[in-house]
């Protein structure tokens, strides 16, 4: 039976014979008291038999899937056929929107090549409506020549009902740039019901604690070329679900999603394809997240303060 270090994990070991390599289903991995659970294999595979999933009793999913930029995956091989990779696209969108409960939202991050495919269809198909499109924005793209540089991934968020969806945006606002720059008396005095000088973040993300985790970010895992920052896991989470509801990310990663939901008081289900992976997450879920809040409540504008030429003071209008 399979053991993770430094972390307590309680594993179900698969039924003999053992399954080939590519076809290995194992777990719940466990952590936390059973807060955080993964299983290890083919989340098109595993979801559907889920009693959670089955009873649509999923409140928030983040989905953050492989892109097939044939990036050297543990196992998953990340170079499919165009039309194989749709399909799978098609296949785990079906399986995690029939998960949700009637308030349930998903979240999908993608980027340019596929983001258009998967809002059609999660439109025409799934009957989710879109409530937000929001970008995440980030410095250090890959370098080119023969075109802009991309900075970007798409944050597509998917609910139920627009009308019964779970939104919660006062854990996550930001001081307004009416505040911060232009010292607008107004947003003091507001009537859309946020406190004064604060405002709902607008939909391109970004910021001090945003950028890409590489190099030598301190919250870098190892072996994990494509962590997302805590930040955005932090803003989806808090936005979009409540303490004690049910996160199911069905690409688990290093577990960021994890970590951020059970820092928070959800319970968490994923899937990851590699065993590797799945136990760097529950190790990561064990030891908390790295640098929870500080990303909240900071301010996003782009210039300076405003002052008065002649007494160097923050210009009132
Ligand atoms: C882009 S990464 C997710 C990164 C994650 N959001 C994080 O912050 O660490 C995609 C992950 O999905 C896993 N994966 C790929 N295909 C899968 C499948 N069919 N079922 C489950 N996991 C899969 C890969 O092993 C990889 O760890």
């Amino acid at each position: 039976m399979p053991r993770v270090r430094n972390a307590r994990v309680v594993e179900v070991a698969p039924k003999q014979p053992r399954p080939a390599p590519a076809e290995t289903t194992v777990g719940p991995l466990s952590s936390r008291g059973g807060a955080c659970r993964i299983w290890v294999g083919d989340c098109r595979r595993i979801l559907p038999g889920l009693p959670e999933v089955r009873a649509q009793a999923v409140d928030l999913v983040f989905a953050d899937p492989p892109f097939n930029w044939n990036r050297a995956y543990d196992q998953w091989n990340d170079a499919l056929p165009r039309e194989d990779y749709l399909q799978f696209t098609r296949d785990w969108l079906t399986i995690c929107a029939g998960a949700l409960k009637p308030t349930g939202t998903m979240w999908v991050n993608i980027p340019d090549d596929t983001a258009a495919d998967i809002v059609v269809f999660v439109r025409d198909q799934l009957r989710m409506p879109m409530a937000n499109w929001c970008i995440w924005h980030y410095r250090f793209g890959q370098n080119r020549t023969g075109g802009f540089i991309n900075s970007k991934v798409h944050a597509l968020c998917f609910v139920k009902s627009p009308e019964r969806r779970t939104w919660n945006p006062l854990p996550v606002l930001e001081p307004s740039d009416r505040a911060t720059t232009y010292f607008d008396p107004r947003t003091q005095n507001k009537r859309d019901g946020m406190p004064p000088g604060m405002r709902v973040p607008m939909d391109v993300w970004y910021g001090q604690y945003w950028g890409r985790v590489q190099g030598n970010n301190k919250e870098r895992r190892s072996y994990h070329d494509n962590q997302l920052p805590e930040a955005y896991l932090e803003r989806v989470v808090l936005s979009t679900s409540n303490p004690g509801d049910l996160v199911l990310d069905p690409f688990t990663g290093s577990g960021t999603t994890a970590v951020m939901a059970v820092h928070y008081g959800r319970r968490f289900i994923g899937t990851e394809f590699s065993l590797a992976n799945a136990r760097s997450a529950l190790a990561r879920v064990e030891a908390g997240p790295h640098k929870p809040g500080k990303a909240l409540g900071k301010p996003t504008a782009i210039f300076a303060p405003r002052t008065t030429g002649r007494t160097g003071k923050a210009q009132g209008r």
